[in-house]
């Protein structure tokens, strides 16, 4: 789906910035997803993505600029908040509890809609089980769900994690490398699960990738960061034809970025 100017973007940033101290993390980025889109996040290493994956799922807070989703203002909104209104997001270090099994891990997740531990284990709660058994199944995971979440594959617990960050049913999930360090058949795995949550289940998503591989087959659109900027914004194959992108990339200091 293309950008579309006469729709309500689902997400949108307007000059959001965030500094550390005197780093500019984040100047100025203006940004809008629209519904029913899956929109790439790339830029070299240290540019600033998962900085602004932290302002829009309110983690951190923005040093200035405003953030929308579905229209409302959410840029002082809480974590639980946003999570309540259908953003979801995954984080670049998995956050699994390891100890505890795959199904419980699902459980524990319903935790960010503001529900106590208790009430979820409550027997009333057994649709939120019903859910999380459904939501294994779509991911290949049903066969491993009295496993011990520390004991799976990286790609499979990231495969939990997407998991966990769909109990809530959103409408909006945020992936934070979700690529990274998982072998081949896996990254298929989670691209065909991603499309068909697109196609299926309208769910959009806004992925950060070092995969242009991965970018180029799932998304309509991708937004380059660089030093916290935005440097480019188009179709994967005008991005990746771009030469400030390239620059930015393969360029004097930036030889060492894992692009793949
Ligand atoms: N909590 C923090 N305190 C201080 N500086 C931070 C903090 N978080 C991020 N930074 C700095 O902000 C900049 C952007 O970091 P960020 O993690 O957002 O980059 P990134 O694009 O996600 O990089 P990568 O591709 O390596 O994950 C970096 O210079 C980083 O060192
Ligand atoms: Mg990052």
């Amino acid at each position: 789906m293309r950008n579309d100017n006469h729709r309500i973007p689902l997400l949108e940033g307007r000059r959001v910035s965030k500094y550390f101290g005197g780093l500019a993390a984040l100047n100025e980025v203006d940004f809008a997803v629209y519904p029913g889109e899956i929109v790439g996040l790339i830029g070299p290493n240290g540019s600033g993505k998962t900085t602004l994956f932290d302002c829009l799922s309110r983690v951190q807070d923005l040093s200035s600029g405003q953030v929308f989703f579905k229209g409302e203002e959410i840029t002082h909104k809480k974590p639980y908040q946003v999570a309540h209104m259908g953003l979801a997001r995954t984080f670049q270090v998995i956050r699994i509890y390891r100890k505890l099994t795959v199904l419980e891990n699902m459980l524990l997740s319903r935790q960010w809609r503001g529900e106590t531990l208790w009430r979820q284990l409550r027997p009333s709660h057994r649709q939120t089980e019903e859910r999380a058994k459904e939501l294994l199944h779509f991911l290949l995971l049903d066969r491993l769900m009295h496993e011990k979440a520390g004991n799976l594959s990286g790609g499979q617990q990231r495969l939990l994690e997407i998991g966990m960050a769909l109990m809530p049913d959103p409408d909006l999930i945020l992936l934070d490398e979700a690529t990274s360090g998982i072998n081949p058949t896996l990254i298929e795995t989670i691209k065909d699960r991603i499309r068909a949550l697109n196609r299926e289940a309208k769910k959009t998503f806004l992925l950060i990738e070092h995969n242009i591989h991965f970018i180029g087959d799932l998304c309509s659109r991708v937004f380059v960061l660089n030093y916290g900027q935005k440097l480019a914004e188009g179709t994967p194959e005008e991005i990746v034809n771009n030469e400030a992108v390239i620059e930015a990339y393969f360029g004097a200091d930036g030889g060492e970025n894992d692009v793949e």
